[in-house]
């Protein structure tokens, strides 16, 4: 057992007692001092699985925004997940919107973020992610990619995070569904993603090379139009992309939510608040690329009962991060024993 594993129980409540992002700033800083828990990701082996010309130990994966800058791979892998998502990461150092700008809503088990693309920019990330692939080179660790607030070139920005990252990447997302950088969630239409998933591929091929390149993943929004939904669905079918991660945070406020007063805070909403709208986005987007675009399940996440409704609606591998805020990194051990003992 290591340390973490006895720090994790004493820590969570200490952790909650703060502002939210001071508390994930020091889980950081834990992870990173390998205070971490440890949990084996390899631990059941009928739940590894092929996707994206990877071998994953477990479909569990941890979704983008909590190693934002590419610092904790390792230990979240040792903590038990599958895979890591890093991210987003942008061309350049930027600092994100003012604080406050992370909210619990603890009641609803819901996270309101509008942190705006916080992180350290591509290079840091890149020496990081270098570093960690002499370690470990067979960690399947992708990087998503995001565009500068001040950016006037979306295509630029998005073919530089490539051309920097795609060879240290297990694969790439072009995320265009955070809500808080403005006019981001636009380039959602079809012939701006072209434009950008062409732009992403064609760094990648040329920095790529001596073995298979990463997949290019588009991450969507919950909150799309039904017919911007057929339009990306028709888009993946035909290749545009390698496969789907739905979905991000959403705009909306589903009704009954307990925590008014949070509710209210400008941002996406993500965790337990978000499971029903984004797994239903899911089973429209498998329907709708009649199950032929591999897809990552995201959004509300919290059990292993979750998980599987998440393959259930068409999903090949499941992420999450709002439920390690209220149920800690041990979550990841539960939901693996859960899965394993459904199969
Ligand atoms: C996020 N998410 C996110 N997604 C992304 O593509 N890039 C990012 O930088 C971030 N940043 C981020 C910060 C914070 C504080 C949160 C809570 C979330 C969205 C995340 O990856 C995921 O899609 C949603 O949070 C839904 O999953 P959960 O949290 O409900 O499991």
């Amino acid at each position: 057992m290591a340390l973490g594993d006895l720090l994790a129980p004493i820590g969570l409540p200490l952790l909650r007692a703060l502002d939210a992002e001071r508390a994930h700033g020091l889980t950081v800083k834990a992870l990173k001092a390998g205070l971490g828990p440890t949990a084996r990701s390899d631990a059941h082996p009928a739940l590894a699985l092929e996707a994206f010309g990877l071998r994953f130990p477990n479909p569990i994966g941890l979704s983008a925004g909590f190693d934002k800058n590419a610092e904790v791979m390792g230990p979240m892998l040792d903590a038990g997940f599958g895979f890591v998502e890093v991210g987003s990461i942008t061309p350049k150092p930027q600092p994100g919107n003012p604080r406050p700008r992370v909210f619990r809503l603890p009641a609803d088990r819901g996270v309101i973020n509008r942190l705006g693309f916080n992180n350290e920019g591509a290079e840091a990330a890149r020496r990081r992610l270098e570093a960690f692939r002499q370690e470990r080179p067979a960690a399947i660790v992708g990087v998503n990619l995001g565009k500068n607030k001040d950016s006037a070139d979306a295509a630029a920005d998005y073919r530089i995070g490539a051309e920097k990252l795609a060879y240290v990447a297990s694969y790439l997302v072009v995320n265009v569904s955070s809500p808080n950088t403005p006019g981001l969630r636009a380039l959602q239409s079809v012939d701006d993603l072209r434009r950008l998933t062409e732009a992403v591929r064609d760094a990648r091929d040329r920095v790529v090379t001596g073995r298979p390149v990463p997949a290019v993943l588009v991450k969507i929004a919950p909150d799309l139009a039904p017919a911007d939904e057929e339009a990306i669905a028709r888009f993946a079918r035909d290749g545009g992309c390698d496969g789907l991660i739905v979905s991000n945070t959403t705009i909306a406020r589903p009704d009954g939510l307990a925590d008014k007063a949070k509710a209210q805070e400008t941002g996406g909403l993500s965790g337990r608040p978000l499971f029903r709208r984004s797994t239903e986005a899911l089973a429209r987007m498998a329907a709708l690329t009649d199950g032929a675009v591999p897809m990552i399940g995201v959004g509300g996440v919290g059990s292993a009962g979750d998980a599987r409704a998440k393959l259930a609606a068409g999903a090949t591998l499941v992420q999450l991060y709002s439920a390690l805020v209220f149920e800690g990194p041990q979550l990841i051990p539960r939901i693996l024993d859960g899965l394993a003992r459904a199969d």
